[in-house]
């Protein structure tokens, strides 16, 4: 039986969480703790992460591929869970695609509900950003944190090791210190203003014991999931057309486009329990 039948013969109509791998875990976590009525469905496209480093066209089109796919399951709106595919695909599939797919379907991002926020953090005046290479080259943070805090310096710094760190379970292991040390010193050479970090990224929150450790007293770390969820449910409360369309069982399915028993595996570390998913093909 296709996928696409059995949650149509279910009308089963959840919330579409996605990631290139893991990463978007850590935001479903928050997700599900503010809003544990709502019926959820979380799709890793493990392989073909990580998508940090791959072109515009690329990320693009992989997020679409994915979108598409939580669309036939039913879901009327999907969460990009994930910096990369937000920088570097939301705004097409937006203004593009989703006028062609439905009208009355959305896709939501990361960075919007981040950098609406991030800059009431700072006393300074200077925030940093960690991200994906991806991310940071597309210049979303700064370019969207000027339209909220106009007053605000942004510092990026691209963590390229850090997503292959954490996605081999190296992310408590002596080698990763290297490279927290190096990203965060060469973030924190840009100013010596910095007095807020944000990571950007859905998977640093896995290095944040190893981040805490490097950080000089003084400097708040910002992890997105719970901005993300505060979000989420803020955007339901505000549009009830769509929170109605959604259905409320409180359930929760996982799917990944790689191993289902390595995705298994892995994905307690990112969620905090145990999970059982299955595999599709893209
Ligand atoms: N979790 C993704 C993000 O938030 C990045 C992982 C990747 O490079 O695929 O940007």
């Amino acid at each position: 039986m296709r996928w696409g039948s059995y949650f149509c013969a279910m009308k089963n109509s959840p919330i579409g969480v996605f990631d290139s791998g893991y990463g978007g875990l850590t935001v479903l976590k928050e997700i599900v703790k503010q809003l544990p009525e709502y019926d959820y469905l979380y799709l890793g496209d493990n392989a073909r992460a990580p998508y940090g480093q791959r072109s515009f066209d690329t990320v693009y089109q992989y997020t679409l591929e994915c979108v598409e796919w939580f669309f036939q399951q039913g879901c009327e709106l999907v969460i990009l869970a994930c910096n990369t595919a937000s920088a570097k695909a939301l705004r097409n599939i937006q203004q593009k695609d989703l006028p062609k797919i439905d009208t009355h379907k959305r896709v939501l991002g990361v960075i919007r509900p981040s950098t609406e926020i991030i800059g009431n953090y700072s006393h300074t005046g200077a925030v940093g950003i960690l991200g994906t290479a991806g991310t940071v080259l597309s210049n979303s943070y700064p370019i969207e944190m000027h339209q909220f805090f106009p007053d605000i310096a942004v510092f990026q710094q691209a963590c390229p090791m850090w997503v292959p760190l954490i996605e081999n379970g190296e992310f408590d292991s002596e080698g990763a210190d290297y490279f927290v040390q190096k990203y965060l010193d060469e973030l924190l050479g840009q100013s010596p203003k910095i007095d807020t970090i944000l990571l950007a990224c859905t998977h640093y929150p896995l290095l944040i014991n190893k981040i805490k450790q490097y950080l000089p007293a003084g400097i708040s770390l910002v992890s997105q999931g719970e901005i993300v969820a505060k979000s989420l449910a803020q955007y339901l409360d505000n549009h009830q057309d769509m929170s109605k369309r959604i259905s409320q069982t409180g359930s929760l399915q996982f799917f990944t486009t790689d191993s289902a028993t390595d995705f298994d595996n892995h994905a307690s570390l990112f969620f905090g329990k145990e999970v059982k998913s299955a595999h599709i093909f893209l």
